[in-house]
């Protein structure tokens, strides 16, 4: 990947939540993630629900600081807090001041109803977010770019006037999503941004969100639980499992050659619209619970659950490591243990 393609880089970035009265780190909700997105790509995030999906989008935004880790914008360091062996920052916490990114970083959120305050019209809550940013000399230029918003999302100038109770699920989405194309942004985090929504909907709003990134040129990290509709929408995939990030490649490579154990549990789970393909192919199902981030298992996070877990697995966390060009995973049975 060429470095000057890179918007945002993401280095062992954790996020735990500290649990009253409890010692120790509390909530493990994302445990040592790496990754990097390209301008202008899409980068899905599937997981089982607990996994750290949001909190790793937010931690991303800052929206939660970071426990440590890096988080490089487009060649600017905004955090840096090394971590040494037992968990101690090793020196210095890095950390500018994000008000210029918020309007470059914004997020969308699963529920549009409770992201929009009832009790502003649709025309004030866009030009709030104008407002913030100072992105409107005049009032009329401020009228004029909250109606050619509307436009963009596929509602109606006259709409401004509205409140969020008199729009259907996927139109108060569309007000959300005007609201964060209002600062013109570079890189959104999508939070399941249609899993609230009726099936017949979602379609529309993807679509809306990959006619924005044509347009527009934006960056998304878009996060699901289901991976038919990340895989559509997705150029690259990142499977987490208990806070890790356990796989990473091409949407099409990830779907065809998933390798690791928990990756294959969760494709072999999505439909196929093929009958023959579907008989043929065995669904598999995972033994035990998920579990819990406060006490994750020693070794490899998936290793109680896996059919193919070893002694090694159950002593010795795998690295995401690079098995082809562009597919990485964190499996010790896939990597080879001795070479970790
Ligand atoms: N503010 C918080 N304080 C304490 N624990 C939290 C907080 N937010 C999340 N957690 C915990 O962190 C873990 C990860 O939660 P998160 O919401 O990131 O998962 P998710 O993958 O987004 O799940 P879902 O698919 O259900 O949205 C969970 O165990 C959750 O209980
Ligand atoms: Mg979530």
């Amino acid at each position: 990947m060429s470095e000057a393609n890179v918007l945002l880089e993401v280095q062992n970035l954790r996020k735990y939540f500290p649990v009253k009265g409890v010692k120790g780190p509390g909530v493990q909700a994302v445990q040592d993630v790496s990754f990097s997105i390209r301008r202008g790509e899409t980068l899905g995030l599937v997981g089982e629900s607990g996994c750290g999906k949001t909190t790793l989008g937010r931690t991303v935004l800052q929206l939660y600081e970071p426990t440590g880790g890096r988080i490089i914008y487009n060649g600017t360091t905004l955090f840096a807090r090394d971590l040494g062996e037992d968990g101690k920052p090793l020196g210095k916490t890095t950390a500018v001041d994000m008000l210029p990114y918020r309007r470059k970083m914004q997020i969308i959120f699963q529920d549009p109803a409770a992201s929009l305050d009832p009790r502003m019209t649709v025309g004030e809550i866009i030009g709030e977010a104008i407002d913030i940013h100072h992105l409107a000399r005049t009032r009329a230029q401020r009228t004029e770019r909250i109606e050619a918003l509307l436009e963009q999302v596929g509602l109606r100038p006259e709409h401004a006037g509205r409140y969020p109770h008199e729009f259907s699920g996927g139109q108060q989405q569309r007000v959300v999503i005007a609201r964060a194309l209002a600062v013109d942004p570079e890189f959104i985090v999508c939070d399941e941004p249609i899993s609230a929504l009726d099936v017949s909907i979602q379609s529309q709003v993807v679509n809306m969100l990959e006619d924005m990134q044509k347009e527009l040129g934006l960056t998304y990290l878009f996060i699901a639980h289901d991976l038919s509709v990340v895989r559509h929408i997705s150029n690259r995939i990142g499977v987490m499992y208990l806070g890790s990030l356990v796989e990473l490649a091409g949407s099409d490579e990830l779907s065809v050659h998933p390798l690791h154990p928990y990756t294959q549990t969760l494709l072999s789970a999505v439909p196929v619209p093929d009958p023959r393909a579907s008989r043929s192919r065995k669904r598999i199902l995972l033994q035990g619970e998920i579990p819990s981030p406060m006490r994750p298992p020693t070794g490899c996070p998936f290793h109680p659950r896996c059919p193919y877990a070893t002694e090694e697995c159950a002593r010795k966390r795998p690295p995401l490591r690079e098995v082809s060009p562009g597919h990485w995973t964190a499996c010790h049975q896939v990597c080879g243990a001795d070479q970790n």
